[in-house]
């Protein structure tokens, strides 16, 4: 069966049992603080299981890209070196939310493998929660057991502990017992030789668990107390490559369809067979692995960069480089060429990856350049590190630099001390390691409390579109403590008009006012898995009462005009660079936008003014809102709104459209564009390889940018006179000002030469050196000058120079014939150096010339008596 067909067969067939099948959600999550990346097939379904929101049916299925690579679950260390670890790895999954539970699920899951995949009965083993004797104090999931008793052999069902058989998405949420699957793909020896009842979750290749049937009946609080959740559900996650396996029947996840292409083409770039050199085969599948992880993220809008999610990226490419560098052999970028491959292998099912590929290439490129010259860089270093050390060992300090100031891995470090006969002091860089760790851990650590519960209503409404002000209650509120923030209140309300940070848009701020006229401020307003959280310093005093809640409306508006003028602003740079500019990233505030997109070159300076000269005519043209708050997304797509990858849609979408520009959208606008009154474009820079930046500002902030350059350009006018064409001045005053400097130039020429022939006379013969130190009134390019315009002249010269060009600035200069610092071992580097201090400054150059700058003039009369001791 082909990759393709095995995950088809399975949403099949969970269709036919009444499921609805749904599309990988993105990969990268939006509005879960406990998550960077979805890392499991139910994470993007978490809020269903909260009851912060309704599913659209209580059966879902669909295969869901997940990354294990940070937090709780984090199998990056492994990939590579076993044959059934992923970053990026497909979960199947079924979805119960309060409908069927165990008996069906188990009923189904055996089904599916025994009688459609027709994997053998034989190589089954399942596994039930054991219970526990910790706080938890948990029962042996008999249930379980005697449901599996119906499909199984009482000896093929074994128990486990909490580690295995108790499934927890993080430190808090949803979870329960499970019942994994395993398979036994041994040969009939080594079965022979060993029982595979022994090898269940002892890490072996060919024993491996291929599903996870999570029984989610409990939810876990802050206060790490387990609490009943209020339905039953079924969360269950199949290893798509590791089921590939077993009905590919091959031992390995890397040698299943799903990454054959992939090695082949690695194979044929680097020149190197796998399956021939253990190191190598690590290398090739690290490589076939994370170049899945990456371009997946990418498209689904996660670039490499310095922090979060994208500093996540950036490291496993960079694993994924450094393996190729070290084991393979690669010196050039080359991993963007494995995109097309992966693009044709999995663009049917995951749509994003080709319609980016050509964007996923450029920036993966652009990665691998700039840290193969980081490596260069590190490799100088390191060469530079070996050559000074006094020692064999190399100390964990040094390689922690190069680690952390210029990225350069330290296994790599050690890999080529080892080859150079050195060592490395590896317990020394741990304790650097464990140090900075520890200080981000310090800075970033929160302790949230558990919500206090006021009232029952999970749905909270946003009113917020249509009003600035409502009546609300506090449905329930916590306590969060931070180093970053000190003790802030999370509130959240049965409806609010808070508009919460989303879609790049900032969230609301405002006031929360009861009948007594209490007020509390309500500084951000952001959302957690579908839940609006209103943030305060305080706690209101009375907290069952009913609240007034009032939306800052001046920031409201502010935020309201950049956000409508960012779809302006996609519109136009459309219409002026073309068609291949879609949104890559928006963030939207009260004093500026800043709007990322994809775009290949610099603008131009024409192409900017086009650009807000288009937006100007659209707010000009006062162009009404016309806004449709539930279109089914279908409709939305064929009116022309563009969906963004890694965005999470609705069956129901929002949109906003001005004229000829229709985007979905969730953020708030304004009524109509001639409220935003100007638009102005502040900077277009580079993001990253193909992506620009645009930041600009609207309405008041134009205005005040106008109302300051007014108050330059009439300061300008006064400085020239009152003059009436400031400009055709200013040019004038340039060209005089080069007119002198051309002249002050030929000047300064003439002067060192007269120089020259006066200092000519006045060098002293000193042991066969022709000697001079001088002050002299020429800039340092003038001294430079004569000091060449002497020793020319000479073969045994020693000059020293010395100059103050400003109150607090003197400058030396010391000229040696190449005779005498050759033969003679005179160092010029080494006399400017150390008279240096006298000037308070320091410098260097090379041994026949060299130059230093200090603070203190006062110091050149010492070194000037000093300049001959030099004399040898
Ligand atoms: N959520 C379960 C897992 O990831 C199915 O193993």
């Amino acid at each position: 069966m082909k990759s393709q067909d095995i995950r088809a067969t399975f949403l099949n067939f969970f269709k036919e049992k009444a499921h609805l099948v749904v599309p990988s959600a993105p990969m990268v999550t939006k509005d879960d603080p406990t998550l960077m990346f979805v890392n499991s097939g139910m994470a993007p379904f978490k809020e269903y299981f909260l009851g912060n929101a309704n599913p659209k049916k209580n059966r879902i299925t669909d295969s869901q890209k997940c990354l294990r690579v940070s937090g709780k679950h984090n199998d990056l260390e492994e990939v590579g070196y076993d044959t059934y670890h992923h970053t990026l790895f497909e979960m199947l999954g079924n979805w119960s939310f309060g409908d069927y539970f165990k008996k069906e699920a188990i009923a189904w899951a055996w089904e599916l493998l025994t009688e459609v995949y027709k994997i053998d009965k034989d190589i089954l083993y399942v596994t039930v929660f054991e219970g526990s004797t910790d706080d938890d104090n948990l029962k042996m999931d008999t249930e379980a057991f005697d449901i599996w008793k119906q499909y199984i052999d009482e000896d093929r069902i074994l128990t486990g502990n909490k580690k295995d058989n108790f499934w927890e998405m993080g430190e808090q949420g949803p979870c329960g017992p499970c019942s994994e699957i395993h398979v036994d793909i041994r040969s009939a020896e080594e079965k022979a030789k060993i029982d595979g009842k022994t090898l269940i979750n002892k890490d072996h290749p060919q024993v491996v668990e291929i599903w996870n049937l999570v029984f989610m009946q409990f939810n876990r609080k802050a206060n790490g107390k387990l609490e009943d959740l209020p339905n039953k559900h079924i969360d269950t996650g199949m290893g798509f490559e590791r089921l590939c396996m077993v009905l590919q029947n091959v031992q390995s996840n890397y040698d299943t369809d799903v990454f054959i292409p992939m090695i082949e083409k690695i194979s044929k770039i680097t020149n190197v067979k796998y399956g021939l050199d253990k190191q190598q085969d690590i290398a090739i599948r690290v490589i076939s692995d994370h170049v899945r992880a990456v371009a997946f993220s990418i498209a689904d809008g996660q670039l490499p960069s310095n922090n979060g999610a994208g500093y996540v990226i950036r490291r496993i490419l960079r694993r994924a480089i450094r393996y190729g560098f070290t084991f393979l052999n690669t010196k050039e970028a080359f991993i963007y060429k494995l995109v097309s491959t992966l693009s044709e292998q999995m663009g049917s099912a995951f749509p994003e990856l080709k319609a980016q590929q050509s964007f996923i290439e450029n920036v993966i490129r652009e990665e691998e350049n700039s840290f193969l010259r980081t490596l260069d860089k590190g490799l100088l270093l390191l060469d530079k590190i070996i050559e000074e050390s006094a020692t064999k060992e190399i100390s964990g300090n040094s390689a922690f630099e190069l680690y952390d100031t210029f990225g350069f891995p330290v296994d790599l470090t050690a890999l080529i001390l080892s080859e150079k006969g050195f060592t490395l002091d590896e317990k020394g860089f741990n304790e650097e390691l464990q140090k900075q760790k520890n200080r981000s851990r310090a800075a970033s650590e929160t302790s949230t409390e558990d919500w206090t519960v006021l009232l029952d209503d999970s749905l909270e409404e946003f009113v917020g579109y249509d009003e600035l002000e409502a009546t609300v209650k506090i449905t329930r509120y916590r306590k969060v403590t931070s180093k970053k923030e000190g003790e802030m209140y999370q509130l959240v309300f049965n409806l609010t008009p808070f508009y919460a940070e989303g879609g790049g848009q900032v969230g609301d701020k405002g006031i929360l006012e009861n009948s007594q006229g209490e007020i509390v401020q309500i500084l951000d307003t952001k959302k957690e898995n579908n839940v609006i959280i209103h943030f305060s310093k305080e706690l209101p005093t009375h907290l069952n009462n009913s609240f007034k809640a009032i939306v800052n409306k001046k920031h409201r508006q502010k935020v309201t005009c950049n956000h409508t003028a960012t779809h302006l602003l996609h519109e136009a740079l459309r219409s002026v660079l073309g068609t291949h500019v879609t949104q890559k990233g928006s963030a939207v505030s009260a004093k500026s936008l800043r709007f990322d997109f994809s775009h290949f070159s610099k603008l131009t300076t024409e192409e900017i003014v086009a650009v807000e000269d288009f937006v100007n005519k659209r707010i000009e043209a006062q162009i009404p809102l016309e806004e449709n708050r539930n279109i089914p997304m279908e409709k939305a797509i064929e009116n022309g709104a563009m969906a963004l990858f890694g965005e999470k849609y609705g069956d129901t979408v929002r949109t906003i459209k001005f004229g000829k520009s229709i985007e979905l959208c969730g953020g708030t606008h304004v009524q109509n564009t001639g409220n935003i009154w100007q638009f102005k474009i502040n900077s277009e820079s580079a993001v990253a390889a193909g992506i620009r930046r645009i930041e600009a500002i609207t309405n008041n902030a134009v205005k005040e940018v106008f109302t300051k350059n007014e108050h330059t350009l009439v300061a300008i006018k006064n400085l020239l006179n009152n003059s009436k064409e400031p400009l055709k001045a200013v040019l004038k005053l340039q060209e005089e000002n080069a007119n002198l400097q051309n002249q002050i130039t030929i000047l300064l020429k003439e002067k060192a030469q007269n120089l020259s022939g006066e200092i000519n006379k006045q060098l002293q013969e000193i042991n066969g050196v022709k000697f001079i130190a001088k002050k002299v009134d020429l800039d340092a390019n003038g001294i430079k000058n004569l000091a060449f315009e002497i020793g020319k002249e000479h073969n045994n010269a020693f000059l020293l120079f010395a100059s103050s060009p400003a109150k607090d600035k003197a400058i030396l200069t010391c000229y040696i014939s190449k005779e005498l610092a050759n033969n003679r071992g005179y160092d010029a580097g080494k006399v400017v150096r150390e008279l240096g201090k006298f000037i308070h400054g320091g410098g260097g150059g090379q041994n026949f010339f060299a130059t230093a700058g200090g603070k203190n003039p006062d110091g050149i009369a010492k070194v000037l008596e000093k300049a001959k001791d030099y004399l040898m």
